[in-house]
């Protein structure tokens, strides 16, 4: 099968769903690959060494439609070929509209849903061939923060039965009450009392639940955290208190992070890089300042423009 220059201009253009299934897939797969290479390289390539985790040609789909005997004849491309990197110690900021894919690259990074093809690298290690077992000692150094704080926390446990679940896991050797002691300086150091260690979470307000997910986030030392969307579930007054916490630790662990929100003054604020994605893509990668202020793609535009900021 040959495609003229229009053809391609046209798949260019044309939402990635909408490619039906045929036996010119794989052709069809390749010349996508080609037109999006440059942006995809530019990601990868632009950031200086050092990087704790290294992105290659990442995908997810799920499946969309099943046919009458199980087989799956339509997928969800929510990740399709996304390669970037991210240095030590560094945000990148991801945003995308609702469905672009952020959340699914996120999970993917610390393997919660497993990619179709691609690699993770995390120090040296491709996370994607990893077998559950052999990831899990690994998950003390990759961790999440949720957006829904009022979700995420068990509501049938206390604090120090929540922030101790990690560490019985991963600091075994840990006693009753050198766990109550490190409870209570992780509850420390993001703002909350020691006393607080035997309450529920019904008995906080959503911001201070966000500062307990973060503080479970916390409890193991971790190297790397996705940040999904952690303030967005909050009232305005108490996101930018949240913001600067995130902010504030990460210097004092070096901590790196997947920053992903919607607020582009929240992504400009705490992203020392921003990729922004459509339909599993990345479409633009560069400085904040630019991306945000000076946007090169007409998505990118449309994206910031339809989007409420808020000071932080
Ligand atoms: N477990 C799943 N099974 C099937 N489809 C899924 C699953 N998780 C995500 N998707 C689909 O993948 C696409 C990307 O979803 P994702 O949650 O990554 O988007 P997002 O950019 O994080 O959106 P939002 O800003 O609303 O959180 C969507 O079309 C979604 O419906
Ligand atoms: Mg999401």
């Amino acid at each position: 099968m040959t495609l003229w220059g229009s053809q391609v201009r046209t798949l260019y253009r044309a939402p990635f769903e909408s490619i039906k299934f045929s036996t010119d897939f794989s052709l069809l797969e390749f010349i996508f690959r080609l037109i999006f290479s440059e942006v995809v390289q530019t990601a990868a390539n632009s950031l200086d060494k050092g990087n704790l985790i290294s992105i290659r040609d990442l995908r997810v789909w799920f499946p969309a439609k099943k046919s009458f005997s199980g087989k799956v004849v339509s997928w969800i491309r929510a990740v399709d070929g996304v390669s970037f990197d991210i240095p030590a110690g560094k945000t990148i900021g991801l945003v995308g509209e609702s469905g672009s894919g952020k959340s699914t690259i996120g999970k993917a990074i610390l393997q919660l849903v497993r990619p179709r093809s691609g690699t993770v690298n995390y120090n040296g290690t491709d996370l994607c061939k990893l077998t559950h077992s052999q990831i899990k000692p690994l998950r003390r150094d990759l961790q999440i923060i949720f957006q829904d704080p009022y979700n995420s926390l068990n509501p049938r446990l206390t604090i120090f039965q929540i922030l101790s679940e990690p560490l019985e896991i991963h600091f075994s050797k840990l006693n009753h009450s050198q766990r109550l002691d490190r409870c209570a300086e992780l509850l420390r150091e993001v703002g909350l009392q020691p006393e607080h260690l035997h309450r529920f979470p019904h008995e906080f307000s959503g911001g201070q639940r966000q500062r307990i997910g973060i503080a479970r986030a916390l409890a193991v030392q971790p190297k790397f955290i996705v940040c999904d969307e952690p303030v967005s579930a909050l009232d305005v007054s108490v996101q930018a208190r949240i913001v600067n916490l995130l902010k504030d630790i990460q210097q004092k662990y070096h901590l790196t992070y997947l920053f992903i929100a919607h607020d582009m003054a929240v992504v400009e604020h705490m992203s020392d890089q921003v990729i922004v994605l459509n339909s599993g893509k990345i479409v633009e990668f560069g400085d904040p300042e630019q991306v945000i202020h000076n946007p090169q793609e007409e998505y990118t535009r449309t994206l910031i423009s339809s989007i409420p900021t808020l000071p932080v």
